[in-house]
């Protein structure tokens, strides 16, 4: 089964093309394209993701990403005769009607879709939440425009299911169940329960910030760019990399340590007898402790090494240890990671050394190109619903902001 997939529902625009074999079962995936394009930049200037900025470059950028996905995947048909190349009057006033909100997708849409055969896919899969409604409606449109033209089913795709069965593309053996995955983005922290793909139950979330947000929030106190995780992942690797006598700002690492001005920070609900996390109070934590060290008069700056480096195991520690304490009491067979902090080296290692020393559960990480948003994940979870024929008429698809899993 080939399956045409489409994320926008942050500041990432991608298209994917995916092949799926294997049912649910023993499911295998090959990746015939995943093409992303990050509008990070874009965002940069203001600290964050600007919804109806993302929403403008989607639209413009869809198309020229549907057209490299499909090159890459081989599956771009040459162009068909001019004659030919126009949509059916009835099909066109629908079309118009479908993209009336995305003007400029629409031109382009108009401009190639129909210049093609429609290639050989099964489904179309495309993220309906949670995201940014604004951006989510773009490829939720798109997805409907394009089943209407090449007459294909629609799967709906909880992004946060991407970002679980992002791990099953790093061909691995088959995952067991029970299985819990720990999902950390920049909107979500959760354990979820998995008995059966499609089977999902949330047993932990966090109570405020996620860990990705806490990353992000205290990055930008110390005036590093956005997004943080990056970047608070690059200081804290630093500091663990140079030697003692390595002089970092006005310091060595060893006069550093030894000084310390009080960088500890707590490490929230880490004993809580639950599965819940809190991160807002690590980000107030790290507020105070910078005000603090600035009315001794201590060169921030000097410190952001160390201070990333505290923040980041404070995230990791209670990252690892609830993941573990849930790992034991459901007894599960397989712990999956998933979603941008993912990416966190430091996560990877120590989790990897946690699971081995005190569980004997096996470990799926995916591959670090697929940790932040794409649609190949997107496509992956689509295959696991197109073999059950879990298929959205396209007319019913709405974006759902706080879509849960
Ligand atoms: O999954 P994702 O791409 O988007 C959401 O669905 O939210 O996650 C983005 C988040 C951001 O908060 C970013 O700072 C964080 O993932 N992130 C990282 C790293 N790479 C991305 N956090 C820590 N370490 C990293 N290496
Ligand atoms: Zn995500």
């Amino acid at each position: 089964m080939i399956i045409l997939a489409i994320e926008t529902s942050c500041d990432e625009t991608s298209v994917a093309i995916i092949k799926g074999n294997g049912g649910l079962k023993n499911p295998s995936f090959e990746i015939l394209s995943n093409v992303v394009l990050s509008q990070i930049k874009i965002h940069k200037k203001w600290g964050g993701v600007v919804p109806n900025l993302a929403k403008r470059e989607h639209q413009l950028n869809l198309i020229p990403i549907l057209k490299k996905s499909l090159n890459k995947a081989k599956l771009l048909s040459a162009k068909i005769k001019n004659k030919s190349s126009k949509l059916q009057p009835k099909t066109e006033k629908t079309l118009r009607k479908i993209l009336e909100r995305e003007p400029e997708l629409l031109e382009q849409f108009l401009n190639f879709i129909p210049t093609i055969k429609p290639p050989k896919i099964d489904a179309i899969a495309v993220t309906n939440g949670p995201g940014l409604e604004p951006a989510l409606w773009v490829g939720i449109n798109f997805a409907r425009a394009l089943s209407l033209v090449w007459n294909k089913p629609v799967v709906a795709v909880n992004h946060m299911e991407g970002h679980i069965v992002a791990s099953l593309l790093a061909k691995q053996k088959v995952i067991e169940f029970p299985a819990l995955a720990l999902l950390v983005s920049g909107g979500h922290t959760e354990l979820v329960l998995i008995k059966k793909w499609g089977d999902y139950k949330i047993i932990g979330e966090t109570r405020d910030d996620a860990a990705g947000e806490c990353f992000d929030k205290t990055a930008r106190m110390l005036e590093l760019p956005y997004p943080g995780g990056p970047q608070v992942a690059k200081q804290a690797e630093n500091f663990k990399k140079y030697p003692l006598t390595f002089r970092m700002g006005g310091w060595t690492r060893r006069e550093m340590e030894r000084e310390a001005f009080n960088i500890k920070l707590p490490r929230p609900m880490i004993d809580s007898k639950d599965f819940d996390f809190s991160f807002s109070g690590l980000k107030t934590a790290t507020l105070y402790m910078l005000q603090d060290m600035k009315e001794r008069h201590v060169n921030v700056g000097d410190f952001t090494p160390m201070i990333c480096n505290e923040i980041q195991q404070a995230i990791i520690d209670v990252l690892v240890s609830k993941t573990i304490k849930a790992i034991k009491q459901h007894n599960a067979k397989s712990i999956i990671l998933g979603g941008g902090v993912s990416a966190n080296k430091e996560l990877r290692t120590q989790m990897k050394k946690a699971v081995k020393e005190l569980t004997s559960t096996a470990l799926y990480l995916p591959p670090s190109k697929l940790t932040t948003d794409n649609a190949a994940m997107i496509g992956t979870a689509g295959y696991l619903h197109a073999v059950n024929k879990d298929f959205t008429k396209p007319e019913k698809l709405v974006a759902e902001g706080n879509l849960e899993l």
